[in-house]
């Protein structure tokens, strides 16, 4: 079904089944923003928008999560959005640890490589950042709202360019499967589009269940949740039914909302 937007056909024309919507845009400072802003405007005209990808070609100044920038390295950096309709109820705080679930697992699966997940959504391989997920909530007057969930991948970027921009910490599709025409802007774009329309389909309804086979963190690893002034330090004990971090403490379990995790 195509939403109030109409198909506004980019990418070729392509349809995919769950994303009705796919917004490509030239140059904005962050797709999360734009997305907000489509969001917002459905809920102030009471309109009802259906699932909705807002992609930009560059990204000039994209968000991470807790106040940080996200650096896109212009067309070699994915920078997309998805704008969801946020369901109800108690399912409405799963949506970023679903999100992270989907992502990781479609990703692992798309590009053959272990994708893991480090609490809450950042998306590594080999210990190193391939990507992150920042999933904002945007409601109307009423409990009706949007999640938007942005998503950043570090697409055909050398390692070299990443260190350069002082990331070490971080790899890129180039750095982890080498040269690769699929890497390339355009059809990287068409590739994680069909994952994303695939993973929207994918169940996940044991969250500690679904998180463990794709964390970054093993049980009993040391752990610090840094939360602005605050750091919470424990060793890794799964996730809750809502996909809120378990630290075990000497003095028993701790679970953390938010924050960064570091080892311990
Ligand atoms: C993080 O790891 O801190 C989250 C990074 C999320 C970056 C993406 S890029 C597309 C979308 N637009 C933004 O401004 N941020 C997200």
């Amino acid at each position: 079904m195509i939403g109030p937007l109409g198909h506004l056909a980019p990418l070729g024309g392509r349809r995919y089944r769950r994303i009705a919507n796919v917004v490509l845009l030239g140059e904005v400072p962050s797709t999360n923003e734009v997305a907000r802003a489509l969001a917002e405007r459905m809920l102030a005209e009471d309109s009802d928008l259906d699932v909705t990808a807002v992609v930009a070609r560059r990204q000039t100044a994209g968000k991470g999560r807790t106040g940080r920038s996200w650096s896109s390295f212009g067309e070699r950096g994915l920078a997309l959005s998805l704008v969801l309709p946020w369901p109800e109820g108690p399912e409405r705080v799963r949506v970023p640890i679903v999100s992270g679930i989907r992502v990781a697992r479609a990703l692992s699966a798309g590009f053959s490589l272990p994708v893991r997940l480090k609490w809450p959504n950042d998306l590594l391989v080999g210990g190193r950042k391939l990507g992150g997920i920042l999933t904002e909530g945007c409601t109307g007057s009423e409990e009706a709202g949007y999640a938007v969930v942005g998503i950043g991948l570090n697409g055909a970027i050398p390692r070299a360019e990443l260190d350069a921009a002082g990331l070490q910490g971080a790899t890129s599709l180039l750095a982890e499967l080498g040269p690769r025409a699929d890497l390339e802007p355009e059809p990287l774009l068409h590739t994680v589009l069909e994952l994303l329309d695939g993973a929207l389909g994918d169940e996940v309804d044991d969250i500690p269940a679904a998180f463990a086979e794709v964390a970054a963190h093993g049980p009993g690893d040391p752990l610090e949740v840094h939360d602005g002034d605050r750091v919470v330090s424990g060793s890794y004990a799964g996730v809750t039914d809502d996909g809120f971090l378990v630290l075990k403490r000497p003095d028993g379990e701790v679970t953390v909302l938010s924050g960064d995790v570091h080892p311990g």
